[in-house]
């Protein structure tokens, strides 16, 4: 495999948000689910800023026919929204659009043009990650990338072994420190066949070359066409995978189903920099309830 490119840095990001959000019914039947709200920003807002704190200032946002309010959101032209919705900063958005729900793969081989013949970032746009006040995960993960002349590199979490059934899990080697290379990944395995409880945690770092393997993957899992699958062949053809873990003060909100909503919403609430407090003493007094 080809490893010519991987010591560039990405300058381009990718936000698939493409996906119908059917654990949020109903809250998702008119809205997309990256457009709901966790504190006083949506979603996808804080993939953004995460996004930029990185210095990347080009995101393409893979979308569907239902999802025309992301557009609105990072339209600065918006005089009386700009308040609220606009991100500080200098960032260009791109959308294109993902027209048959096809699979995570199938919406990432939709930026192949945006990206041409450079690294680039996925954040799926459904996922908030909370780091440490002094880091910032993404930024870690584009490091762990160069560092290792990675062809791919994923962020993952340790979840409770039951939760692996939800997520495309790795089977790590050479742990070192957080940072390990990944010899396989399965795409939502039974408990009793998951490698780890390592799950895929919605940030990737990619060569172009994943391309090539995306139009290789025959669809597997729910009869998608994952981009775990398409990652699995990279490794076939000694390709150089590498994860990163979260560390145990960070935490993934997957905002894909009301219990995880639900907590990143409280979370974020509490941390309000005008009401937090307010609303954490609300909050003990309807606990002794
Ligand atoms: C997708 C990926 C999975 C990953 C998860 C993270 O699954 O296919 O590998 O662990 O995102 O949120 P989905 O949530 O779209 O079913």
């Amino acid at each position: 495999m080809n490893i010519h490119q991987t010591q560039q840095r990405p300058r381009k990001a990718v936000i698939p948000a493409a996906g119908f959000g059917t654990r949020l019914l109903p809250a998702t039947k008119s809205q997309p689910k990256e457009m709901l709200l966790v504190g006083r920003k949506p979603v996808i807002q804080y993939v953004v800023e995460e996004i930029q704190a990185t210095g990347i200032n080009k995101i393409l946002i893979v979308t569907n026919q239902k999802k025309r309010t992301l557009e609105d959101h990072f339209d600065s032209n918006l005089d009386h929204f700009s308040q609220t919705s606009e991100v500080d900063g200098d960032i260009e958005f791109f959308y294109t659009r993902q027209s048959h729900p096809k699979g995570l793969a199938d919406a990432i081989s939709k930026a192949e043009t945006f990206v041409g013949n450079e690294p680039f970032v996925v954040c799926l746009g459904d996922s908030i990650i909370q780091s440490k006040p002094t880091s910032n995960i993404l930024e870690n993960l584009i490091e762990t990338h160069m560092e290792n002349q990675a062809n791919v590199t994923v962020l993952f979490e340790e979840v409770a072994f039951e939760s692996v059934v939800k997520y495309g899990i790795g089977t790590p080697k050479f742990e070192k420190g957080l940072a390990f290379s990944v010899v396989g990944l399965v795409e939502k395995p039974s408990v009793d066949k998951a490698p780890s409880n390592l799950a895929v945690a919605a940030r990737y770092v990619f060569s172009p070359e994943i391309f090539d393997y995306i139009r290789q993957t025959k669809p597997g899992k729910n009869n998608e066409i994952q981009i775990t699958d398409s990652i699995q062949l990279a490794l076939k053809d000694q390709g150089r995978v590498f994860g990163l873990k979260l560390d145990h003060d960070e935490k993934r909100f997957d905002i894909g189903n009301y219990r995880a909503y639900f907590e990143a919403f409280f979370r974020f609430s509490l941390a309000d920099p005008e009401f937090g407090s307010e609303f954490r003493e609300y909050a003990t007094k309807m606990l002794e309830i």
